[in-house]
């Protein structure tokens, strides 16, 4: 089991998780234009707090992650809201094969810095949008390494702007833009989220 697993059950008692959510998406809409014909993929959906926030946005929404825990949570939620256009789906694109579909827009709240190999997982992203569609990521700028709390340690200490626009740049995008979307308080400091969106020619 792994630690999201554990939290999985209490992920959504977290009133500033659900804000959190909110304001990205609020940032998606704003950021990109929007037709209710797209398709989605969101990676790292833990239990789908950002998706349900842009659920009336898409046609459909296929919802990935590694954690059982979360994608039960997920389930269950979307059972209860009998949403018709969400999807739960187990999936690690470090080693699992590329699901045939493709997709309008693939977006990620706080998964990235959870991601070893950066690169990887943006060639990936690339790899599933169809021609025309967009990536946007949510995630911390660059921070000391005070962010988890919970003696989590395997993880990037969040992204430095440049640095990560050079990477998505590499892997195939263009038109990269970043936005503020949100900011975390936290242990009595301020972590901006950051907002990516980025083109697949
Ligand atoms: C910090 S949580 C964010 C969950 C959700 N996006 C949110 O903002 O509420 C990170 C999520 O990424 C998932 N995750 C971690 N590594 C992953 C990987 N390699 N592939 C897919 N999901 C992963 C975790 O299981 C967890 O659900």
């Amino acid at each position: 089991m792994t630690n999201f697993d554990e939290r999985a059950k209490d992920w959504d008692s977290d009133p500033k998780k659900i804000e959190r959510a909110r304001a990205v998406a609020a940032a998606i809409r704003a950021a990109l234009p929007l037709q209710p014909s797209m398709t989605a993929l969101e990676y790292g959906c833990g239990t789908g707090l950002l998706s349900f926030a842009l659920q009336t946005d898409f046609a459909s929404i296929t919802l990935a992650d590694t954690s059982e825990g979360m994608l039960d949570v997920l389930t269950a939620k979307i059972a209860d809201s009998a949403v018709p256009n969400m999807l739960p789906y187990r999936l690690d694109l470090s080693v699992d094969p590329l699901p045939a579909s493709r997709f309008d827009v693939a977006y990620s709240l706080m998964t990235l810095h959870h991601i070893p190999d950066t690169d990887q997982i943006l060639r990936q992203f690339f790899a599933l949008l169809a021609p025309g569609g967009w990536l946007c990521v949510a995630d911390l700028d660059a921070e000391d390494g005070s962010f988890h709390t919970d003696g989590t340690t395997d993880v990037h200490l969040g992204f430095a702007r440049p640095a990560l626009q050079k990477q998505v740049e590499a892997a195939g995008f263009r038109d990269v833009i970043f936005s503020t979307a949100y900011t975390i308080q936290k242990i009595g400091k301020a972590f901006p989220v950051f907002l990516l969106t980025a083109k697949r020619p």
